[in-house]
């Protein structure tokens, strides 16, 4: 079966992930979305409320059971590669601005064990300027980011921020 893992502060999903994961969809058989636990960013969403809003959204996405696994993981990704069986790093390229750091995880990520591939596909372009951070400073501030984001994410963002 091949899998990919799909990484990333996921603080929260928006739909430029959702989109990267559907297309992943089309090239990998699973898809397991892994959620760093970084202690040392202070994010909006806990680790498990951003586990519960990826399941939530990927079952409004209508993703069958099995193709997504949401699971967490602290240290290095290419270790975590190698405990779930996977050969494929899957990133999502938005803008040329994303690139340069890409590039450098992958390149670092090879340099840690080149048995693990990492993958890009690209943003669907409604969301190619969608980010996470972005997404947070726009509700904090009022504005209407329903559009960017699944459904559980927007109550949530609501319910956190008012
Ligand atoms: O969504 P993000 O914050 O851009 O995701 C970054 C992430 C989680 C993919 C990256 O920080 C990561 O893989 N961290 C794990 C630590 C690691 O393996 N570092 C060495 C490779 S750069």
């Amino acid at each position: 079966m091949s899998v990919a893992v799909y990484p990333g502060s996921f603080d929260p999903i928006t739909h430029g992930h959702t989109s990267i994961i559907r297309s992943g969809l089309v090239a990998f058989e699973k898809i397991v979305v892994a959620v760093l636990n970084n202690p040392r960013k202070s994010p909006l969403f806990t680790v498990d409320e951003r586990i519960e809003l990826i399941r939530e959204s990927m079952a409004e996405m209508g993703a069958e059971d099995g193709q997504v696994e949401v699971d967490r993981f602290d240290g290095l990704l290419v270790d975590y590669c190698r405990h779930k069986g996977a050969r494929i790093i899957l990133r999502g390229l938005r803008a040329v601005a994303d690139f340069e750091y890409e590039l450098q995880m992958a390149n670092m990520n090879r340099h840690l064990n080149e048995e693990v591939e990492t993958v890009f596909i690209m943003a669907d372009d409604a969301y190619f300027y969608v980010s996470s951070n972005l997404i947070k400073e726009a509700a904090k501030l009022g504005g209407d980011v329903d559009a960017l984001v699944p459904k559980p994410v927007a109550e949530r963002l609501r319910a956190k921020l008012g």
